[in-house]
């Protein structure tokens, strides 16, 4: 039996999956990939720390250099997170001859160009499962078994600790910031959750997959974001009566030649697939023009879906016809440009909760003024009494506008004497075009 010595940049949540995978599927691993994998070290920042798995002392390091002068190791997992030194890390094991396998969404949706292109110039393999919707081969699936198709339409609930926190406040009743403390706990969630909280995380993963679903460079700034912090126990509420769910949506569509990428709170019909996708699962809804609807389903977020396809990767690279002593990897992408639409432009239909003065012409006032800017409505409700200030909450539904329309109109709502705020602005998308 060949062996392969590897290393690990990290042991949290990744990290320890990766560990008790490579433990407890020895066996399986050693008879897919025709190699016994030996950790040989694990970097991390704080050697006493307390792992809660059974892991040798002797392979924990501070020093990177160990890792990096050691020509015996072959690949290289980066499961740390952030940009440095997790970017500077990997340039160097690359220029060492070393294989990456790679979590990191935010250095791959930032960077992510410097470091194919090292890979690429060394002849070295470079893989990423891991870094978009945890344990479900979307990466792979988008990059290899889909190449033939135009995919058209691309909807991801990619984010496990919203999507956690969503389901929790609405099938619980839970607070916000305790659905949040859960997913912490679970080991969803990232080092600042902010990062999945306020949509980032989400959009990183968006332009990763976007930029494989239409063979493009993606620009971060070219993907609009919203995270899910607005979102009340009320919007909820009326979502239900709506037959609808809220989700937080990562959604690139092409239209008339322009590609729409955005990530942002979403309600959607209670029937479509994705509304059904709860906890910390995540899912990948795709058009393909010859494969039609595909959906991709599964744990999006965790130590062990997560060490899943981080372990696969390495098995990968394993598998490859790769000589480990002479890289030889050719593996190229080629890429073309795309016209990125403005997100202004964009159109959808739109919910608008506002609380108002509970007074006579007040909806004559609102209405108006949508209709100064083309905004069509589909419903309106107001529901329930005055509070103590006097204002009461309406609802109301456009049709298909965009979201410069919208934006425009309520700034122009908001300062009516009669509104006292325009309280949360969500789109709708019922999948018909
Ligand atoms: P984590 O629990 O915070 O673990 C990070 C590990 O990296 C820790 O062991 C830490 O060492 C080590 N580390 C961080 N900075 C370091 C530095 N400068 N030098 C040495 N070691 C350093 O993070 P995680 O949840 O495992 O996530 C890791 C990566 O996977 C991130 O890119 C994340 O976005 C991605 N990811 C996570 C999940 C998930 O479900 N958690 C899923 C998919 C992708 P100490 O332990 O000593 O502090
Ligand atoms: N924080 C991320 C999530 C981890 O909640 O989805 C998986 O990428």
């Amino acid at each position: 039996m060949k062996k392969v010595r590897i290393a690990l940049l990290g042991l949290g949540n990744v990290g320890r999956g990766v560990c008790m995978i490579l433990n407890s599927n020895k066996e399986e691993i050693m008879k897919r990939s025709g190699y016994e994998v030996e950790i040989a070290k694990i970097l991390v920042r704080d050697k006493n720390k307390p792992r809660g798995i059974d892991v040798s002392k002797e392979l924990i390091t501070t020093d990177f250099n160990e890792i990096l002068n050691d020509d015996s190791i072959k690949v290289v997992l980066e499961m740390m997170g952030g940009i440095e030194p997790a970017r500077e890390y990997m340039l160097q094991c690359m220029d060492k001859g070393k294989h990456i396998v790679t979590a990191n969404k935010m250095l791959l949706a930032t960077n992510g160009d410097e470091l194919f292109e090292k890979a690429d110039s060394n002849g070295l393999m470079f893989k990423y499962e891991a870094s978009v919707a945890g344990g479900i081969p979307i990466i792979n699936g988008i990059d290899e078994s889909l190449t033939a198709n135009k995919i058209k339409e691309l909807y991801g609930i990619v984010n496990g600790t919203t999507n956690y926190i969503l389901t929790k406040m609405e099938s619980e009743g839970l607070g916000f910031d305790e659905a949040l403390k859960e997913a912490q706990d679970m080991g969803y969630a990232e080092a600042d959750p902010t990062s999945d909280i306020e949509g980032y995380d989400a959009q990183y993963k968006l332009a990763i997959l976007s930029s494989l679903a239409f063979g493009t460079k993606i620009d971060i700034d070219n993907v609009y974001r919203e995270g899910i912090t607005n979102i009340k126990p009320i919007d909820m509420d009326y979502a239900k009566e709506f037959k609808m769910v809220i989700k937080l949506l990562a959604i690139v569509k092409e239209n008339n030649e322009k590609l729409e990428l955005r990530v942002h709170p979403t309600m959607i019909p209670k029937k479509h697939p994705l509304a059904n996708v709860y906890d910390s699962f995540n899912a990948v809804f795709v058009k393909g023009n010859a494969v039609g609807d595909l959906m991709f389903y599964g744990r999006g977020a965790g130590d062990l879906p997560t060490g899943s396809a981080v372990v696969s990767d390495v098995i990968a690279i394993l598998r490859s016809n790769i000589d480990l002593e002479n890289n030889n990897s050719v593996v190229k992408n080629n890429l073309w440009d795309r016209k990125i639409a403005d997100i202004k432009e964009v159109k959808s239909k739109f919910y608008i909760r506002a609380s108002v003065l509970d007074e006579p012409g007040v909806l004559g006032e609102i209405t108006a003024i949508l209709g100064k800017y083309n905004v069509s409505l589909r419903s309106v409700i107001q529901k329930g009494d005055q509070n103590e200030e006097g204002n009461v909450t309406i609802v109301l539904v456009t049709h298909t506008t965009s979201q410069k329309q919208i934006y425009d109109s309520c700034n122009e709502i908001s300062s009516l004497r009669s509104v006292n705020n325009i309280d949360n602005i969500i789109r709708i998308e019922d999948f018909k075009n």
